[in-house]
């Protein structure tokens, strides 16, 4: 099973790979590939669940979820998004909410957005107590309200900001730290200042690894296609192949033929 010490000490020399998985299945097919870290991701919220974006998911349904991604996830590390308002009211409140993560769910550790000062507390008292934080900065996604819209972070002066918030994060625990949508020489200037990996979403080659939401690569998610997602196959498009050919062939008697009925 991989720990944050094979994620540290690959992040040096070598890409780490994070994709996302919401359950068994997935997680099966993606965890016997060379991937280090699952994440059950609260974007689950609107690949799952069907919602405008991540702020609805709850703590019970990302408990839910992670188990059923522990069961198929082989020897990846299982880290789960601490959802919106989880981790926001206070430290000890986040502590009993990560707990409940970790030992109901079976994952080895959490994510949480954002460097404000309970963010910080928060990350340091979550080390404290042996739980695993990766933090994630740049574009985060449950601050979607008071952002506006989805869009690239870090431009002008706040780029200062965020490489300031990076080392932060860093002295408060974080074993890693997600960047999304942060220009490509920002993502670098902060991976370069920093010793703990940098994991990237949008925010160019030079991280120390990559993280995709997996539906995405797979091209079966089409209600949001942002520019940093590389499409690797149409696998939507493929379902509905299938689908329309099992209803042609039950509507002509073509399916089931003998191969799948018994004499
Ligand atoms: O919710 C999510 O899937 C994420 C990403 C970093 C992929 O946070």
């Amino acid at each position: 099973m991989k720990t944050i010490a094979d994620i540290k000490k690959k992040g040096k020399d070598e890409k780490i790979i994070v994709l996302t998985a919401f359950d068994y299945l997935f997680s099966t097919l993606i965890s016997g590939c060379d991937i280090d870290i699952i994440l059950v991701g609260d974007s689950l919220s609107l690949i799952f669940g069907g919602n405008e974006n991540t702020l609805p998911a709850t703590l019970d349904e990302m408990i839910y979820h992670t188990k059923a991604v522990v069961r198929g996830a082989g020897n990846c590390m299982v880290v789960t998004d601490m959802p919106f308002m989880s981790y926001h009211v206070s430290v000890e409140e986040t502590k009993r909410n990560a707990g409940r993560i970790i030992k109901e769910s079976g994952a080895q550790g959490v994510k949480i957005e954002g460097a404000t000062d309970l963010t910080l507390s928060t990350i340091a008292a979550l080390t404290d107590i042996e739980i695993p934080v990766i933090a994630h900065l740049g574009l985060t996604p449950q601050s979607i309200n008071a952002l506006g819209e989805y869009k690239v972070q870090g431009k002008g002066d706040e780029a200062k900001k965020l490489i300031a918030d990076a080392k932060r994060v860093q002295e408060a625990g974080a074993f890693a730290l997600v960047l999304e949508c942060v220009p490509q020489l920002l993502a670098k200037e902060i991976t370069d200042s920093i010793s703990i990996p940098t994991i990237g979403i949008g925010a160019g080659v030079h991280c120390n690894g990559q993280v995709l939401v997996t539906q995405d690569i797979l091209g079966m998610f089409d209600k949001i296609r942002p520019k940093f997602v590389k499409r690797y196959k149409e696998l939507g498009k493929e379902v509905t192949d299938a689908v329309n050919s099992f209803i042609n062939e039950v509507k002509e008697e073509i399916f089931p033929s003998d191969e799948h009925s018994f004499k």
